[in-house]
């Protein structure tokens, strides 16, 4: 199969230039100007050519933070492998890195197989997985090098969620220890778990209950805390650390001071944190459980700190950490006590969209939004130059995208499984046009032409800024 992608302007993380992309099966095979006089000869060779005038070609987006049915809170979270990643398509993200979860008192590498098992021959688009590490005993820490060697190359800790995922600062350090040997990355959840539960508990005692709750106890300087201290442990144990969903403002000082140190110390944000506030949360009635994850949302202020660290690449990668639950039978757990409402916002279909109003209103430069949302998290996480750029020999993993195109967020309209939107009526310019996963066309048209099982499972490689 041959196809040729012409007319366009390709937009890698190094800059943007007008050129014709061929296809030849599942690789890029080559790229030519424009006017190379190359490229009519593709064009009539080809089996098919998608004509990208007027539109950016685009590396397809890396998701390095999703949860597909993932046990938590009492339930699962709603879109499986299957529908999350036609959802991810929709969206322009062609790759995700999802989450094994370590249950107490089993083993890493039982949890793997179990998430190999949901999700091989489900998946529309290729696929990757961290290992989220609960219980850091002998076994799980000789586990971690297995894990590396079958391609699971980075591990996620929590420091929130006392009693289910939490690790005690000396779990962490010897996990932080096993990291130093094999290579792998930490990734942290940076949240004072002991100290929040003790907020929840007198909140809980004193009859709030309302989802805005949610938010009031677990504040930025919890987030900070955790955030300084794991960037400690990790000082004391020479291991790399990756802060996932940073939130606040002073979170991210904490960030910054170390990598201006020389730290190995690098953080992720999510769009929800850019362009939802504390306020959505405050929304009256239960609507505000729609906005409940963690980190909690936060007051307005500390959006545009955010959008400054994407600027000075304190931030460097932008996930969504989708963990969508139903409004009517899943967030409805926590009516009457906001702690019981399941942790988690959808967000998978919309990441590229919403970084793209970034673009629009100055905040980033089209090459910056590339970089933040592909090529950076392929290399985080060892999947370069395999994913996140559009080059001879790389995955045809290509989105043709509309920048002047309108659309308008809506559960009506989205396509995860999830029954409402958390951007419901936002309106959106720009908008995905056509997608290819390793070559295959997957949507045009506004119609999804994959399938379940072409996303492959990928053998990632240890972190590219640091091997
Ligand atoms: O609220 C959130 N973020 N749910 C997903 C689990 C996690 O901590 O990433
Ligand atoms: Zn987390
Ligand atoms: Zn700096
Ligand atoms: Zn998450």
């Amino acid at each position: 199969m041959r196809t040729v992608v012409r007319g366009g302007l390709v937009v890698n993380a190094t800059g943007a230039a007008p050129a014709d992309v061929l296809v030849e099966g599942e690789r890029i095979a080559a790229l030519a100007a424009p006017d190379a006089g190359l490229t009519d000869g593709w064009a009539a060779a080809a089996d098919r050519v998608v004509d990208a005038t007027g539109r950016y070609v685009l590396p397809g987006g890396v998701d390095a933070h999703t949860h597909m049915e993932m046990p938590f809170g009492g339930t699962t979270s709603s879109d499986t492998f299957a529908t999350g990643t036609v959802a991810a398509a929709w969206g322009g993200t062609t790759t995700i890195v999802d989450f094994a979860v370590q249950a107490k008192g089993t083993s890493v590498l039982s949890t793997l197989d179990e998430w190999h098992a949901k999700a091989d021959g489900q998946c529309a688009v290729d696929y990757g997985f961290h290992m989220i590490v609960s219980d850091v005993n002998d076994n799980s820490l000789k586990e971690m090098d297995a894990c590396v060697a079958a391609g699971v190359s980075s591990f996620k800790l929590f420091m929130a969620y006392p009693g289910v995922l939490y690790a005690t600062d000396g779990d962490i350090l010897r996990a932080m220890r096993q990291a130093t040997g094999n290579g792998a990355l930490i990734m942290m959840h940076a949240e004072n778990g002991i100290a929040i539960d003790q907020l929840v508990a007198r909140a809980l005692a004193e009859g709030r209950t309302a989802p805005v709750e949610h938010g009031l106890t677990r504040p930025p300087e919890l987030e900070a805390e955790a955030t300084g201290r794991a960037i400690q442990l990790a000082g004391v144990t020479g291991a790399p650390l990756y802060i996932v969903h940073l939130s606040s403002a002073p979170a991210l000082a904490a960030v910054s001071q170390a990598r201006d140190a020389g730290q190995n110390v690098f953080a992720e944000t999510c769009p929800q944190y850019l362009f939802l506030s504390i306020e959505d949360l405050a929304r009256p009635g239960f609507e505000g459980a729609k906005f409940v994850c963690s980190p909690p949302l936060r007051p307005v202020e500390h959006q545009a700190p955010l959008w400054r660290g994407l600027r000075t690449n304190d931030l460097s990668v932008v996930s969504t950490d989708h963990c969508p639950f139903c409004f009517a039978e899943q967030k409805e757990l926590g009516r009457g006590d906001f702690s019981r409402i399941p942790n988690g916002m959808p967000g998978v279909e919309h990441r590229m969209d919403l970084l793209h109003q970034g673009v629009l209103a100055g905040e980033l430069s089209l090459a910056r939004w590339v970089e933040v949302a592909s090529t950076t998290p392929a290399r985080m996480f060892g999947l370069y130059p395999r994913k996140g750029v559009i080059a001879p020999g790389s995955d045809a993993d290509i989105v043709v995208y509309d920048p002047t195109a309108t659309q308008t967020l809506s559960a009506a309209t989205h396509h995860m499984n999830v029954d409402y939107s958390a951007y419901e009526g936002m309106e959106i310019t720009g908008k995905v046009d056509t997608v290819l996963s390793r070559g295959r066309v997957v949507l045009a048209d506004d119609t999804f032409t994959g399938a379940a099982g072409h996303g492959r499972f990928l053998r990632r490689d240890l972190c590219q800024y640091l091997h």
